[in-house]
């Protein structure tokens, strides 16, 4: 069974389907986690497309959710702090937008959920990936909403940043996610909208739950 939730960058999706995994019990995936473990290979080859693929072919991506915590690991080495870095955010929508890499995680994704109850976010779940999903979700919030959430997550790790940084970030990766040619980030006609411009952290996570619990 899988449930998904699809948004920008900043939407509340991740922390709040990491909260639904954990208060239901079932099992967690972060699909940008996976997109952005394959940017690590990329950035590995030199941004060079025909090395980058003949050296994505020999990795072996490995990933789990425990502790609040989506890990990855790249042949046997977490990646799990470095998939978070500048580089890889600014990187990433151009390594994603390309087929053969989409094709790549859509199979990690898909031979993961075979067996278990699965809360999954990223882009074009609902619309893509797992177009029979049980129950989709689709998460947004004004740009200055997620770009200050953002801001307020980052902050003290890295006190040179500012906001206009972070909003200027988050919207060129919107702009390249929502207008790439493939599987752009979308809302799925039968996916529930969930604007959290002005929700609580609770509140969304509340909602989601009760939908979710109605199914399992
Ligand atoms: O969710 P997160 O911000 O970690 O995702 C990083 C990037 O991975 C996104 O900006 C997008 O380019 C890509 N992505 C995607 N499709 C998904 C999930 C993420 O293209 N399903």
């Amino acid at each position: 069974m899988i449930i998904v939730i699809d948004g920008p960058a900043g939407s509340g999706k991740s922390s709040t389907a990491r909260a639904v995994a954990n208060r239901l019990s079932i099992e967690y995936l972060d699909s940008g986690a996976l997109y952005r473990a394959v940017t690590l290979v990329y950035l590995e080859a030199g941004c060079e497309e025909e090395k980058f693929f003949s050296l994505l072919q020999k990795k072996d991506i490995s990933f789990y959710y425990r502790d609040q915590l989506f890990h990855i690991a790249i042949d046997g080495s977490s990646v799990t702090d470095d998939i978070r870095t500048a580089a890889v955010a600014e990187n990433v929508s151009e390594v994603a937008a390309m087929p053969d890499v989409r094709a790549f995680v859509n199979d990690l994704m898909r031979d993961v959920v075979k067996e278990g109850i699965y809360i999954a976010e990223g882009r074009d779940l609902g619309t893509a990936v797992f177009p029979d999903a049980e129950l989709k979700f689709y998460m947004w919030a004004d740009l200055d909403e997620r770009a200050q959430r953002r801001f307020d997550e980052r902050k003290d790790k890295n006190p040179d940043l500012t906001f206009e940084q972070v909003k200027e970030s988050i919207a060129q990766r919107d702009q390249k996610d929502a207008s790439r040619e493939a599987d752009p980030l979308k809302k799925a006609d039968d996916a529930i909208e969930i604007d959290t411009t002005a929700m609580t952290f609770e509140q969304q996570v509340d909602e989601i739950c009760w939908k979710v619990k109605q199914r399992i």
